[in-house]
């Protein structure tokens, strides 16, 4: 049986001040919570802080990027060992804007998978299509090839200290999320292609959804078989929405 996870991704919204007003409201909502397991991923600089206010509750803290280096002169990044000195559990690694708009590469992403593992983190490897791209009819060639590169270079037993997360390029802050069925078909085969690496992975291993998932669609992505949670943007940012997403997947 899969746990469920919920994960929220605040990109880069909010400040010091109401990140604090959000964790408080989530930490009190999410302590009647048993079965989801839930992350919260603020940017960098609110990490420590975050963690700290998150001491003493259930919720895991993540970030949303790291370097593919373990230390040195490598300015503006941050390295695994530093977000684990700072509470991190997870990390976001290969989310469509960090490949689309900073030009980062499949490559990239399996040494940055490599680099979250090497520092004991869980890596959250996003992966999905264009709008284009699924147009094509390429949106599994698509999610092979980019799970295909983090396989090869941590192997599946690599991808399995970690979660996958399906995201939908097309479906990210645009409102529009991919129905259950066609988020599920992609779901079945990514576990299809683990499988073809280790069954007894593919079985354990957890694929989110993640693409305007709000309070009112996430029962429904979450009741289908092959969907373990989600990866929230927009709907973490409101306590409430991000609280009744965790409900849905109790
Ligand atoms: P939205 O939920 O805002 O569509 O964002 C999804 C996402 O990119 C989570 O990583």
């Amino acid at each position: 049986m899969r746990r469920k996870l919920v994960a929220g991704n605040w990109k880069m919204n909010g400040s010091r001040k109401n990140a604090q007003a959000l964790v408080e409201a989530v930490k009190q909502g999410a302590a009647r919570l048993k079965h989801v397991e839930t992350v919260l991923c603020p940017p960098f600089v609110y990490l420590s802080e975050v963690g700290a206010q998150l001491a003493g509750s259930a919720i895991l803290l993540g970030a949303q990027n790291l370097c593919d280096k373990t230390e040195g002169a490598y300015t503006g990044e941050v390295a695994g060992t530093m977000l684990r000195d700072v509470g991190c559990s997870y990390v976001i690694v290969g989310h469509s804007e960090r490949r689309s708009l900073y030009g980062e590469t499949d490559e990239l992403v399996a040494l940055k998978v490599a680099a979250a593992l090497g520092a004991g983190l869980k890596p959250i490897l996003c992966l999905g299509e264009t709008l284009q791209e699924r147009e094509q009819n390429i949106t599994e060639a698509v999610a092979a090839r980019q799970l295909d590169a983090v396989l090869k270079t941590v192997g599946v037993e690599g991808l399995a200290q970690g979660v996958v997360a399906y995201e939908p390029v097309w479906a990210i802050g645009t409102g529009r999320t991919a129905s259950p069925a066609q988020a599920q078909e992609v779901h079945a085969y990514l576990r299809r292609r683990i499988a073809a690496h280790n069954a007894t992975i593919a079985g354990e291993i957890r694929i989110l959804y993640g693409g305007s998932v709000k309070a009112d669609n996430a029962a429904e992505l979450f009741a289908m078989p092959d969907i373990d949670g989600g990866l929230i943007g927009g709907a973490s940012l409101h306590a409430g929405q991000f609280l009744a997403i965790c409900q849905a997947a109790e």
